[in-house]
């Protein structure tokens, strides 16, 4: 077998190790333009976990690197005059230029030919003499460029700027910097990677640099800048350039990674943004991966050891890129975050990207979540609940929440769920049932589900309206039954299904038109839902009139109901999201065109309802926060949808998004739409309620802590565990969330199962955490 490496990073000559390892016949060249000892970039780091991986694959390079490792456990975050540190880390690093040289040694001593300033330019000619090319050339590839249009990347330009450069001031953490300078506020992500070397990394926003004044290609000229103004930092350390231009990150991915006998790895084909750990980790794990696939195809079958290596590792590869784009976009946003405790912006920071969560950060730093408990608890004392434990503080989750002069016992949301189980209009059994089981498994809040405010307003015919006396009498007993039964408080959603109404059950065809029975129905604009759906009537100013009087006459018997809340349903693509998003509305009126002209009628409701409902009592606005559909609503719109509900009396944004078309393309994952409350909540500076794949407690905690929202909704969840709220006080031993008494006697065999249980988990982490084995660097500096 004939392989042509092009390209002698990390990803090409990882790969060719391990490759002539496990197949000595093989004829491996690799072809690097640079010399043997050129290098730019100053340290790389890899987690332990990374460094286990390298040791199963190849031991003496495994060996070679550790023996040139510094290592450390700790990351410390100084930032607005506080110092945080952080166990539990577990990173090593070295530099590039020693990783680089032992990976050639190894590479010679296996018998793989190297050859240095030899830069190839004819892939064609590459391609066609070999059995397997392999692309390894880096952040520019030729290889991807020339085969664009079969590997199809895409460059996403991020708007911060950044360098790379070194110093000789000793660092026995990863630091974090965040400054704030005359010009704007500068990030710094630094480490030691050997005796004497740090890498520092500078990062800002593109107003701050501009601000700089900098020419991005003068080097000394800003290294001089930053010396300047890291000079207590640094103190007195000189910072080192090699090519350390301010450059903008480009996030990159290839819809195919494979072209005949060609494939590209490491940052060729995907880069990951330095914030989570280094391009050179993602690199040589690519090496392994393809390595891997010719392992398992047989070692020769080059066509399917490529097909395997495109289908296995994208996920992985996908996986980290996400993980990397979430953390990038966090320090995109530091500004966002400055104003908070400082306790918070640290949680907020090591929390971003959401591997690290609040329980695992309790079993890494103890400490430091003990002071975010706190800093929660302070806080809620601050805001009026004087009788707050402030001493041994419950975790984030089980602290209260006030809305006007209501007080929700706890964070947990029951989001609303229609049920699709009356008949007109009506609530009964199945809503007292599912709803007080709910309340009474421990919830702070409990949503009914989205409720009419008329017959023509439904979705379908099994969803409960608010239209008539005895659907009042009704819904009382449920909110009578709630407030009897639990310390929950409850929610009423009142909605109008627009150019969604007339459908059948979820269950029978998710917004399908009814067959027979449909209503005629009424939207922003005479758009059809799906091409078989009903075509709506586009609304006159008489149907608006009825429609507020609706929503006023609902909000009324809300009230009498005993409801504590009310919730307008504006999202979802719905009647009145219909009027906000771009894609659904296309008047030519007053109530079309610019996002204020959008927003006149759902205010117009909104104000209406405001009016009749009592001033103690909070409304909030459910929204779409972004349409997921190019040229729909997105996160900065939703902060200005945000901010005019605010203005006109709402207490809190219950941020979804999507459902706004059949186009809408959304991108799911763990707590998928949290980002948006993230920014509606410390942008527009309102409270929000985050939901949407948010399952766990742990989730619960990191959410709230971290300032992304105030309350956390779950919606599926909650339909397969009521008990959700009950189990995680358990769990934490939380003793102030209210449990019936009848339930009192498991409640407390929960207590003691869960103390248990926790005590074993913390021993098992402890037991499986790996030793810091690679200390010889820092034995050496001592
Ligand atoms: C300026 C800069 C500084 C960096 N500093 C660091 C750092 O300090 N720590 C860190 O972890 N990461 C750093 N990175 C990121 C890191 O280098 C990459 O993520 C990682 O090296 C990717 O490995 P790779 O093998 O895919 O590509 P690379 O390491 O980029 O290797 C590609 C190689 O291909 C060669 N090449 C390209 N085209 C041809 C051709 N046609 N013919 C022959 N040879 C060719 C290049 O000279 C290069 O040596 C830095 C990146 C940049 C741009
Ligand atoms: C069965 C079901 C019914 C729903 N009904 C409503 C509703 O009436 N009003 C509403 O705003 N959202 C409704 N939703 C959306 C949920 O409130 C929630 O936003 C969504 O399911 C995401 O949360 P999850 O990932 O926790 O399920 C419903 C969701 C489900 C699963």
């Amino acid at each position: 077998m004939k392989v042509t490496v092009i390209g002698g990073g990390p990803a090409g000559l990882y790969f060719s190790i391990l490759y002539k390892k496990a197949w000595p016949q093989a004829r491996i060249t690799v072809y690097e333009r640079n010399r043997p000892d050129d290098t730019f970039g100053f340290g790389v780091v890899f987690s332990d976990q990374t460094l286990e991986t390298f040791q199963n694959y190849d031991l003496e390079s495994y060996r070679s690197i550790t023996e040139n490792f510094a290592y450390w456990d700790d990351i410390e975050i100084r930032a607005k005059g506080t110092v945080h540190r952080i166990g539990g880390n577990g990173f090593c690093g070295c530099s590039r230029a020693t990783l680089l040289k032992l990976l050639h040694q190894r590479a010679q001593q296996l018998g793989v030919e190297l050859k240095f300033q030899t830069e190839i330019t004819d892939i064609e000619g590459a391609l066609r003499d070999a059995d397997l090319v392999i692309g390894s050339d880096g952040i520019n590839s030729r290889i991807r460029e020339t085969y664009k249009d079969h590997f199809k990347p895409s460059v996403d330009l991020r708007p911060n700027r950044f360098t790379w450069m070194g110093s000789t001031k000793p660092l026995d953490a990863f630091t974090f910097y965040f400054k704030e300078t005359k010009f704007g506020i500068i990030i710094v992500h630094s480490y030691q990677y050997e005796p004497g070397r740090s890498t520092w990394i500078f990062e800002t926003d593109p107003e701050t640099f501009a601000k700089l004044g900098l020419d991005p290609l003068d080097e000394p000229g800003s290294a001089r800048l930053m010396e300047e103004l890291f000079a207590e930092e640094l103190q007195g350390h000189k910072l080192i350039i090699n090519r350390s231009m301010w450059r903008n990150f480009p996030a990159i991915r290839c819809d195919r990674w494979v072209y005949e006998n060609c494939v590209i790895l490491g940052d060729a084909k995907a880069t990951a943004h330095f914030s989570i750990g280094s391009g050179t980790k993602l690199a040589m794990e690519d090496a392994i991966g393809l390595y891997e696939s010719f392992r398992k195809t047989g070692g020769q079958n080059v066509k399917a050891a490529l097909t395997h290596y495109e289908t296995t590792r994208r996920e992985e590869v996908e996986k980290t890129q996400h993980s990397a784009n979430v953390s990038l976009v966090w320090f995109e946003h530091v500004k966002r975050f400055w104003n908070m405790n400082p306790t918070r912006f640290v949680f907020g920071l090591m929390t971003r990207s959401k591997a690290i969560t609040y329980d695992n950060l309790a079993l890494r730093a103890p400490e430091f979540v003990d002071e975010v408990d706190h800093m929660m608890a302070e806080e809620t004392k601050a805001a009026g609940f004087a009788n707050v434990d402030t001493k041994t503080p419950v975790p984030p989750m089980f602290q209260p929440f006030r809305l006007r002069d209501m007080v929700i016992p706890n964070r947990v949301v029951v989001s609303p769920m229609c049920q699709y189980s009356a008949k007109d209009g009506m609530p009964n059994d199945w809503h007292l049932v599912h709803l007080g089981s709910r309340a009474i498994g421990g919830a702070g809040l409990v949503y009914a589900e989205m409720t009419d405010v008329s017959a023509d307003a439904r979705i379908s015919p099994g969803c409960t309206g608010l239209w008539n006396g005895e659907q009042e009498a009704a819904w009382k007993r449920i909110v009578d039954f709630v407030h009897a039964n639990s310390a929950a408080k409850i929610c009423m959603q009142l909605g109008h299904a627009g150019r969604k109404g007339a459908t059948k059950l979820s269950w029978e065809g998710d917004s399908e038109p009814l067959p027979e029975g449909a209503w005629p129905i009424i939207s922003a604009s005479p758009i059809p839902y799906f091409p078989n759906s009903q075509v709506p009537r586009e609304m006159t100013r008489a149907d608006m009139d009825r429609t507020v009087a609706d929503f006023v006459a609902a909000t009324e018997r809300a009230h009498r109901a005993g409801f504590d809340m009310v919730e307008l349903h504006a999202a979802h693509g719905y009647l009145l999201a219909s009027f906000i998003s771009p894609i659904t509305n296309k008047r030519s009126d007053e109530y079309g065109g610019s996002l204020e002209n959008r927003m006149r009628f759902p205010l117009e409701v909104f104000s209406a309802m405001r009016k009749v409902w009592p001033k103690e009592k909070p409304m909030s606005v459910r929204i779409s926060a972004t349409d997921w559909i190019d040229g729909g609503v997105t996160g900065d719109d939703a902060v200005k949808i945000s901010e005019m509900f605010k203005a006109a009396g709402c207490d809190m944004i219950d941020v979804s998004t999507g459902q706004t078309d059949p186009d809408s393309a959304p991108v799911y994952g763990r707590m998928y739409q949290t980002p948006f409350s993230d920014q509606i909540r410390n942008e527009a500076h309102i409270a929000t309620m985050a939901v949407g794949a948010v399952t766990t407690a742990d989730q619960v905690n990191t959410i709230v802590a971290a300032g992304r929202a105030d309350l956390v909704a779950l919606a599926r969840p909650h339909l397969m565990d009521p008990y959700f709220t009950l189990r995680a006080a358990g769990w934490y031993g939380a003793p102030n969330v209210y449990c019936p008494p009848q339930y009192l006697s498991g409640r407390d065999q929960l207590y003691r199962n869960a103390e248990r249980d926790r005590a074993d988990l913390t021993e098992l982490k402890l037991k499986a955490k790996p030793k810091p084995q690679i200390d010889t660097w820092k034995q050496a500096a001592e």
